[in-house]
C-alpha cells in the first residue's frame, strides 16, 4: 500500500513538473487603493484568495485594523475580546493579519466571525504574490469553508509593513478594494469554462463540485438558452510516463495505452473503481456536451451531469456505462453519436477529444494553466473565490459590459445589500419612503428613482426632486404644504417649489404667512381697517365704501349702482333693435320665396334660359 502511494506521488509530481515547464500558473489579482494617509496614497496589487466571495465587478471601502493580539488570526478574536463589527454609519473594517501558523481559510473565518468585512493577509516573506487556496485535507471542519463570505486578499510583505507602521502611528488607513478590472468585460456575451471531474468520491472537493452544478444549473441554463453566455465544460487528464506504460498501475488508471489517465478514486488499485473508469466517464461527458452543442442544446450537459450524479453514484456501484446510457436516453440525446465520439478506449491511438482537452489545460494569453480542480474560467480568467451559486453568478455578471447584464444579474440573490446600512450614503426621503439607493451585484448605486411614473432628478447623493407633470402628487413634489383652519396651501408648482401668494420662504421646508397689515403691502387706504389672516388678510373701508381687493382700493357704493342700471338699459335697447332686425329679415325671406314659386309656375308654360341648360347636362350624363 505504502509503495503504491509513493508510486502515485512520483507519477503525479513528475507529470505536474512537466506541465509547469511549459505553462504558467497565473495569480489572479485585484487592486487595493489607499486613500489615506497621504504618505501611503496609491494603488497596490493584491492576490484574490480562492475562498470567500470576491466582489467581482464591485468595490468596497473600509478602514484597516491590525489587531494588538492574535496577529496571525489563528484563534477566534472573541478569546481576546476584540470585535470589528461596524457600527451604524461607520466604515467597515478590513482586518490585517500576518501569514503563518494556520490555514488562510482559518484566518478568514476568524476575521469574519469578529465582524470584519474583508481580510488582508500580509505575506511573511518578500516574494511575488501567491494564490491563497483552501486546505487539501479532508477534515471534518470543512463546512466552515463554505460559510466564508468575506473577500480575502494577500498583500506583499513590504506593503503590509507600511500599513502596520501607519496604523501604529495612529493614522487612519482608509482603503478601497477594487475588483472591477479583475475580470475583462468587453461585450454582451460571457464565455466561461468549468474544469471538473465525474469522480464523485474525492471528499469535500468533489462534493462541492456536484453541489455547485446542482445549484447553478438553473441560472446556467437560463443564461445559455438566451444566448448571454457560451459555456464549455472541460476535464483534466494526465498521461502515463513512458517508463511506466506497461505497469499494472498505468493499465488500471489509463485508457488508449497510457495516453489519458486519472487517479484511482479510492487510491487503491485493488478495489472499487479504477482511474480508467473515471477517464471513460469524463470522456462520455465531453462527448455528450459536443453532441448536445451540435444539436443546439448545450445546456443539456447540466441536466446530464446532475442526473448522472444522482442516479449513478459510485457508492451504489452504478458508476457504469449502462447507467450512463440510461440517463442519456432519458434526455433524448443521440447515444450513437456519443459512442462514435468516444471511440475505442483500448485502441493504441490518440483520442481527438481528450487530446484537445489536454491541450486546453495549458494556459494561453492571460489565462494560466489549469491545475486546481475544480476551476472556473470566466472570460479567459480563472475565477477565485468559493464555488457557490451567488458568488459565481456575481463573477459571471461582472463579465458583461456594463448595462448589458441580463435580468438575472439584478436579482435579489446576488445584490450586495449595501443600501441596508445608512441607506448606502444616498439621498432619501424617509417620510415618503423614497430612496435613491439601488442595490446591484456591482455594489450600490445612488440614482434618483422613478416613483409611480414620476421621475426624480438630481445627483442621487444629496438631492433628488420629482420632475414633470404629476410631480405634486408624490410627497407634494418635495415642497412645503400646510393645512390650517380648514384651508390648505401648497408650494408645489410646475417649475419647482414656490411659496403661494401671501407666504414667503424657500418653498421647500418653509413658507411663512406674510403679515400684509404690518408690512404695509396692502390695505393702506385712509380709514381702512386691516386684519391679517393665515395666507391672506381682511380689509374693510369706511361707511358706504367697498374694498376692491384687486386694486387695493375703496370705492363708493353709489356710482357702482348707476353703472348697473345703465348697463341694463343697454341690454334692453339691444333686444329691441334685434327684434326689429329679425322682423325685417323675415319679411324679405317671404318675398323671395314667393318670387321663386311664381317662376316655377311660369316655367311650366314657357322654357326659361337656365332651365334648358340644366336639361342638356342631364341628357349628356345619361
Ligand atoms: C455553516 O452554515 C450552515 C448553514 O447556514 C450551518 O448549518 C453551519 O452550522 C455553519 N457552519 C459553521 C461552522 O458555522
Ligand atoms: C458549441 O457550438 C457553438 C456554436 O454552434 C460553437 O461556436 C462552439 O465552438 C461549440 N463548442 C464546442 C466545444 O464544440
Ligand atoms: C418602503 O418601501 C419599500 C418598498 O418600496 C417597502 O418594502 C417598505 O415596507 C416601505 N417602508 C415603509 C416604512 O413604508
Amino acid at each position: 500500500m505504502g509503495g503504491k502511494l509513493v508510486w502515485l506521488r512520483v507519477v503525479w509530481v513528475s507529470v505536474l513538473l512537466w506541465g509547469s515547464c511549459w505553462g504558467k500558473f497565473v495569480v489572479e489579482k485585484n487592486s487595493l487603493k489607499v486613500t489615506s494617509p497621504d504618505s501611503l496614497k496609491g494603488i497596490y496589487e493584491c492576490a484574490i484568495g480562492n475562498f470567500g466571495v470576491p466582489q467581482y465587478g464591485g468595490t468596497m471601502v473600509g478602514i484597516v485594523a491590525y489587531p494588538k493580539a492574535n496577529r496571525k488570526g489563528c484563534q477566534g478574536f472573541d478569546n481576546f475580546d476584540i470585535s470589528y463589527k461596524s457600527k451604524p454609519g461607520g466604515f467597515p473594517t478590513f482586518l490585517l493579519v500576518d501569514r503563518g501558523d494556520c490555514y488562510f481559510t482559518a484566518k478568514a473565518w476568524n476575521a469574519q466571525n469578529a465582524g470584519a468585512a474583508a481580510v488582508l493577509v500580509a505575506d511573511n516573506k518578500a516574494e511575488p504574490l501567491i494564490t491563497m487556496d483552501t486546505p487539501e485535507e479532508d477534515d471534518n471542519k470543512a463546512d466552515y469553508l463554505q460559510n466564508i463570505t468575506i473577500p480575502s486578499a494577500l498583500i506583499s510583505k513590504s506593503f503590509g509593513d507600511s500599513l502596520k507602521k501607519a496604523i501604529e502611528n495612529g493614522d487612519m488607513v482608509s482603503v478601497n478594494l477594487d475588483w472591477r478590472e479583475s475580470l475583462p468585460h468587453p461585450d454582451d456575451r460571457v464565455e466561461y469554462e468549468f474544469w471538473t471531474n465525474s469522480n464523485d468520491e474525492c471528499g469535500p472537493k468533489c462534493d462541492s463540485q456536484i453541489q455547485f452544478v446542482k445549484n447553478f444549473k438553473g441560472a446556467a441554463q437560463i443564461l445559455e438558452r438566451k444566448g448571454y453566455t457560451q459555456f464549455t465544460p472541460h476535464y483534466i487528464t494526465w498521461y502515463c510516463p513512458e517508463a511506466f506504460l506497461l505497469s499494472k498501475q498505468c493499465k488500471s488508471q489509463c485508457i488508449n495505452h497510457g495516453r489519458y489517465c486519472a487517479p484511482d478514486p479510492e487510491q487503491d488499485f485493488s478495489k472499487g473503481y479504477d482511474g480508467k473508469d473515471v477517464v471513460v466517464q469524463n470522456l462520455r461527458q465531453v462527448c455528450l456536451f459536443k453532441v448536445a452543442n451540435e444539436s443546439g442544446k448545450p445546456w443539456l450537459w447540466w441536466d446530464y451531469v446532475t442526473d448522472f450524479a444522482i442516479r449513478c453514484p459510485m457508492s451504489d456501484k452504478k458508476y457504469t456505462k449502462e447507467c450512463a446510457e440510461e440517463v442519456i436516453k432519458s434526455l433524448g440525446i443521440d447515444l450513437k453519436k456519443i459512442n462514435q465520439c468516444m471511440g475505442d478506449p483500448d485502441a493504441d491511438e490518440e483520442n481527438a477529444v481528450l487530446k484537445a482537452e489536454q491541450d486546453a489545460q495549458i494556459g494561453k494569453d492571460s489565462r494560466g494553466d489549469v491545475t486546481i480542480l475544480p476551476t472556473l474560467v470566466i472570460n479567459n480568467r480563472q475565477y477565485r473565490g468559493k464555488l457557490d451559486k451567488a458568488a459565481v453568478l456575481k463573477a459571471i455578471c461582472a463579465g458583461f459590459q456594463e448595462t448589458t447584464e441580463p435580468a438575472v444579474c439584478l436579482s435579489e440573490d446576488i445584490e450586495t445589500n449595501e443600501c441596508r446600512e445608512n441607506n448606502g450614503g444616498c439621498w432619501q426621503d424617509k417620510a415618503a419612503n423614497i430612496t435613491a439607493c439601488k442595490d446591484t451585484f456591482r455594489g450600490r448605486i445612488c440614482e434618483c428613482p422613478v416613483v409611480e411614473g414620476v421621475k426624480f432628478v438630481g445627483d442621487g447623493y444629496t438631492h433628488c426632486e420629482a420632475s414633470g407633470s404629476g410631480r405634486c402628487e408624490i410627497n407634494n413634489g418635495g415642497c412645503w404644504k400646510k393645512s390650517h383652519e380648514g384651508k390648505t396651501y401648497s408650494a408645489c408648482v410646475d417649475e419647482g417649489c414656490k411659496c403661494p401668494l401671501g407666504f414667503k420662504g424657500d418653498g421647500v421646508d418653509k413658507c411663512e404667512d406674510v403679515d400684509e397689515c404690518k408690512e404695509k403691502t396692502a390695505c393702506q387706504c385712509s380709514g381702512c381697517k386691516c386684519k391679517n389672516t393665515w395666507g391672506s388678510y381682511e380689509c374693510s373701508c369706511g361707511d358706504d365704501l367697498l374694498y376692491i381687493k384687486e386694486h387695493d382700493t375703496c370705492i363708493s357704493k353709489k356710482p357702482s349702482t348707476e353703472v348697473g342700471w345703465s348697463f341694463l338699459w343697454v341690454i334692453f335697447f339691444g333686444l329691441v333693435i334685434a327684434g326689429v332686425g329679425a322682423y325685417a329679415i323675415y319679411k324679405y325671406r317671404i318675398r323671395s320665396y314667393m318670387d321663386s314659386e311664381i317662376r316655377a309656375i311660369m316655367a311650366q308654360y314657357m322654357p326659361l334660359d337656365n332651365q334648358e341648360a340644366q336639361n342638356h347636362i342631364h341628357h349628356g350624363e345619361i
